[in-house]
């Protein structure tokens, strides 16, 4: 019981006690600014407005080759879970000539392994982690990348 008691104690007192060290500590982060602006490591930013997603379009010229195709169409409330997968409802094989989709390529029936399965390999499940929609935004760091002429017409 004795011990119970002060295991309470102890932790009661470092609750109090770390917050106020911590912020001490951090009060000074040396004027750096980074993308989330100039709020301390513990203090919460205000989140960025969401971004509008593009209307649907024809797809999107590819900038170097392997490049994951760009998601042309909106995908709010498309699923993507153990039961379900909404990309594949039209993405699929079996179903990408009755939606018109583009068909997966090959490349995502293979696992690490390079062991061709017959169904989408799980590395390729979720097709957000690599494929993503575009929105009409500002480069957060100026670059002067550019595509490879070959893919867009140097565009
Ligand atoms: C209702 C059917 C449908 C659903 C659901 C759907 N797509 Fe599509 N997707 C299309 C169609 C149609 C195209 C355009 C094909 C064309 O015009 O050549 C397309 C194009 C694409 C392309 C561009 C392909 C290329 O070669 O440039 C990608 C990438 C893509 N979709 C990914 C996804 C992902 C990821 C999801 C799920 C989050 C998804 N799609 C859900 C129908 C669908
Ligand atoms: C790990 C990254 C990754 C994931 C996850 C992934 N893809 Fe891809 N996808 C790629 C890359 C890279 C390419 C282009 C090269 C290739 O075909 O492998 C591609 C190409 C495509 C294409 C164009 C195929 C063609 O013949 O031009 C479509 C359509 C597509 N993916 C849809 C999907 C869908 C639907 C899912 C989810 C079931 C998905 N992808 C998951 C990386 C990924």
């Amino acid at each position: 019981m004795k011990k119970l008691i002060y295991a309470i104690t102890a932790a009661v007192m470092l609750s109090i006690l770390l917050p106020k060290a911590q912020s001490e500590d951090l009060k000074d982060n040396g004027g750096v600014i980074s993308l989330r602006g100039q709020a301390q490591l513990f203090e919460q930013d205000k989140a960025e407005d969401m971004k509008r997603v593009q209307r649907d379009q024809s797809p999107i010229a590819r900038d170097y080759l392997h490049q994951p195709p760009l998601i042309p169409h909106q995908t709010r409330n498309y699923k993507i879970n153990t039961n379900s997968n909404k990309c594949l409802s039209c993405h699929s094989w079996k179903n990408y000539r009755k939606s018109g989709a583009t068909k997966i390529s090959m490349t995502h029936f293979e696992t690490r392994d390079r062991q061709q399965l017959s169904d989408v390999s799980p590395r390729r499940y979720f097709c957000t982690q690599c494929h993503v929609t575009q929105a009409d935004a500002e480069p957060l760091i100026a670059n002067d990348f550019k595509p490879v002429e070959e893919l867009s017409g140097g565009k």
